[in-house]
């Protein structure tokens, strides 16, 4: 190996500090960075050194590469600035802006809105910080029920909690309106959870639509018209009996898995299916808590989680990567 990477850095660096104009500094990028150049000449010898010295000279030799790259740049610009005496010049083309993007929620979270506003439904927002009464009561969970269990969240005071889920937004909109109903409540909600699939803040929408002879079929149209649109418009989507102490019937919603189309995955856990949201018909007694006539009206809701539709959307694995900020994952969206 003609010079040794410590010799190539002493030798780069020192004749750095003779550079006194920009000239100087690009003749040294050539020198040493070039096609020809010492280290480029390093780099394109790695394959003759013996194997087990091979990946520690290669890490080194990108990480001076790197280096010197930075160096020989920083010196390049200052001695340019001092070539025009520092002034402007106005004759140089314009430096690009970076365009940032959206978050991949907020992106998901404006398609559903989308989505919605199409069908007729209005956005509302309610509170983060949110009484038990509406977390909770008006909902028909009273106080030691299991559910709970399940929504163990930040308490405030004994009657004021970060909520839970963007449910609590039915009543409060039903209180103050009278029927027909048709909204959608995105926003932030929060448990004390934590793990690959759990984060202690994340993001619902809620939909509620009530008016005279709402029916069973019109939830599962606007659901299946809803996913096919998000998704694509040959996606099976299916109805499973389930529980929640505010709707009767209720049911979750699977979609087929969008990775493997239905045939079985990891994703999936080899069932070709993926739950998407909760809903059902709204309960009576939430009607009779917002003081709605339940022999005139009925209607129904859902709730899906907005980061578990970006991951399926997008094909992402880890909730957590939403959060971390790291610049690498969010500019692809
Ligand atoms: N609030 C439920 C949750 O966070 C989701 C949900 C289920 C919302 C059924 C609904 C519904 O409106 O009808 O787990």
């Amino acid at each position: 190996m003609e010079k040794s990477l410590q010799i190539i850095e002493q030798d780069a660096l020192a004749d750095l500090e003779k550079a006194v104009s920009r000239d100087d500094v690009d003749l040294l990028v050539t020198r040493y960075l070039g096609r020809k150049g010492a280290l480029t000449t390093f780099l394109r010898n790695i394959s003759k050194l013996p194997v087990g010295d091979r990946p520690s000279a290669g890490k080194d030799a990108n990480a001076l590469k790197i280096k010197l790259e930075e160096a020989f740049g920083d010196a390049g610009r200052r001695l340019e600035d001092q070539d025009t005496g520092g002034g402007i010049d106005v004759t140089l083309p314009g430096r690009p802006v970076i365009r940032g993007s959206l978050h991949p929620v907020t992106k998901i979270s404006r398609e559903i809105v989308a989505i919605f506003s199409r069908l007729g439904f209005d956005v509302v927002e309610g509170p983060e910080i949110e009484t038990d009464y509406y977390n909770f009561e008006a909902l028909n969970i009273p106080k030691y029920h299991p559910a709970r269990d399940m929504q163990d969240t930040f308490y405030v005071s004994e009657n004021i909690v970060l909520r839970t889920h963007t449910s609590p937004t039915q009543p409060r909109v039903m209180e103050k309106t009278a029927p027909p109903v048709r909204i959608l409540a995105p926003g932030k909600v929060y448990r004390c959870d934590s793990d690959l699939t759990h984060t202690p803040m994340f993001h619902q929408a809620e939909g509620l639509m009530v008016d005279k002879n709402v029916s069973f079929g019109d939830l599962k149209g606007i659901i299946t018209t809803f996913i096919h649109q998000l998704f694509d418009p040959d996606i099976s989507v299916r109805f499973r009996p389930s529980f929640f102490p505010f709707t009767e019937p209720s049911a979750e919603v699977d979609i087929q898995c969008v990775m493997c189309r239905g045939k079985g995955c990891r994703i999936c856990s080899r069932t070709g299916w993926l739950e998407v949201l909760g809903s059902g018909m709204v309960h009576p007694a939430v009607f009779e808590n917002v003081g709605y006539d339940t022999e005139i009206y009925s209607g129904f809701a859902f709730g899906m989680g907005i980061e578990r539709l970006a991951m399926l959307k997008y094909g992402i694995d880890d909730l957590r990567k939403f959060f971390e900020n790291d610049m690498r994952f969010l500019r692809q969206f």
